[in-house]
């Protein structure tokens, strides 16, 4: 594996991989990386891709007052793990190098980045479309693996590359668990051994709402019920939204059916989790 930090390095390594007619397969992450990160990078090498990472702990996808200064940065053991887990070719830029002195353009997203995060997190998804738009530009990747995990971003990210006419294909990968339900994410590392097992109190909520729907449940507000009667068993989860969306759009739903996400978000301590459902249900969506 190689690790480059400037552009121009980049897009020769890039160009040199590409020699031989192999498609580019690309994960960005904002490191700290675990086994979901790397279920990401092994997506990409089935499918027989070069495959490129990107360590980047973006800027301007965090709110004042949110833990930009404290999200974890271990770049030499998220790149000890990506050469174990067959990465080609690692990013590791500065943040001049994203966001060169200068630079004055954003990119504004709508449509399914309106609610819910985008709501709680004023801008988020500006700064992620902003940042998945400038690693397009740089790597020009076949395709690039996100996780459902964060299931909004999925969606905005979708709405981005169709809206653009970007030439990159969007592959979704499943969200990876502890073995006690707990979704892995980079931020579950801030949670003290208490709040930790508070936490499994989502994974449990979405696995009732899941139970509910297996028995046949088609109301959005059956599920929305079950979501917050089981969420609120566990005193020290503050919830910040349980709900029914449609997968592409991510705007609630009053009847289950096509591809639909229950997405849950809140709060144990200081750390924020996020959580999801994805369905593919008989019908169509958007009811
Ligand atoms: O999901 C993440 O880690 C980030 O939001 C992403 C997509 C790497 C953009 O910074």
């Amino acid at each position: 594996m190689r690790t480059v930090r400037e552009p121009a390095e980049l897009q020769m390594a890039v160009r040199q991989l590409r020699r031989d007619g192999m498609e580019i397969g690309f994960v960005p992450t904002m490191g700290a990386l675990h086994a979901g990160h790397l279920s990401l990078v092994e997506i990409a090498r089935r499918r027989g891709a070069l495959v490129v990472v990107s360590v980047f702990v973006n800027p301007t996808q965090f709110g004042p007052g949110e833990d930009l200064d404290r999200y974890p940065r271990q770049p030499e053991r998220d790149a000890g793990m990506l050469h174990e887990a067959g990465c080609d070719l690692l990013f590791l830029p500065s943040v001049e190098t994203i966001y060169p002195p200068g630079n004055a353009t954003r990119i504004h997203v709508e449509g399914a980045a309106r609610g819910y995060e985008g709501k709680l997190r004023p801008g988020h998804f500006d700064g992620v479309a902003t940042v998945v738009t400038i690693l397009f530009q740089l790597v020009r990747p076949n395709f690039a693996v996100f996780g459902e995990k964060d299931a909004q971003q999925l969606a905005v990210v979708r709405q981005l590359v169709r809206d653009l006419h970007l030439p990159v294909e969007i592959v979704a990968g499943p969200t990876k668990r502890e073995p006690d339900g707990l979704a892995m994410s980079s931020r579950n590392a801030y949670l003290s051994p208490a709040e930790r097992e508070a936490a499994t109190v989502l994974s449990r909520a979405l696995a009732a709402a899941g139970d509910e729907i297996a028995a046949g449940e088609r109301r959005a507000a059956a599920i929305r019920r079950r979501l917050r009667d089981e969420l609120q068993t566990e005193p020290r989860f503050e919830l910040d939204y349980a709900d029914v969306v449609d997968a592409l759009t991510f705007q609630p739903v009053t009847r289950l059916a096509g591809r639909v996400v229950i997405p849950v978000a809140g709060r144990v301590g200081n750390t924020r989790l996020l959580d999801n459902l994805q369905l593919e249900l008989p019908g169509e969506s958007g009811g």
